[in-house]
């Protein structure tokens, strides 16, 4: 509450944004702030996911004055807790299953082999942008 600018990131899971409902469902008590959301998550980031995405986070009006951006991140299965580990096997089993995987799909089984950080500072220009404006 002490701030007039409020950050907040969170991982995609399953399609959810982690912990973004602190922010949403606080909007009330975070009136005249600014606020920017981020989500990473091991996608590519493509805009018609990213746009469906954000549409379940926030409504049309919130993101009208809400900043939200996409920071691709990473997938490393050996620092998974032990629930994350249980579900992402369950998907691995899945991909495994299927024939004729997506290009999406392959990398991801891959990832499990090969942990993958797509990571740069680089790609928080646009968030500190908003900010700063
Ligand atoms: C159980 C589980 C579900 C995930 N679901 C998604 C997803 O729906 N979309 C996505 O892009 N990445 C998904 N990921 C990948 C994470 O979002 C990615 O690894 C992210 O970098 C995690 O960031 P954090 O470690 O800071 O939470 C998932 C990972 C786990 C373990």
């Amino acid at each position: 509450m002490g701030y007039d600018t409020i950050i907040y990131g969170g991982g995609m899971y399953a399609g959810g944004f982690n912990g973004g409902k602190l922010i949403t469902k606080n909007l009330d008590k975070l009136k005249g702030k600014k606020i920017a959301l981020f989500a990473v998550g091991a996608n590519p980031g493509r805009e018609h996911e990213l746009r469906a995405f954000w549409d379940r986070v926030l409504t049309p009006e919130q993101q009208k004055t809400i900043g939200y951006f996409y920071l691709r991140g990473g997938f490393d299965f050996d620092k998974l807790n032990a629930k994350d580990k249980v579900l992402m096997k369950m998907l691995k089993i899945r991909l495994r299953k299927t024939k004729e995987r997506t290009e999406d799909e392959q990398g991801m089984l891959d990832a499990y082999d090969k942990p993958v950080d797509f990571s740069d500072k680089e790609n928080i220009r646009p968030l500190i942008e908003f900010v700063l404006k």
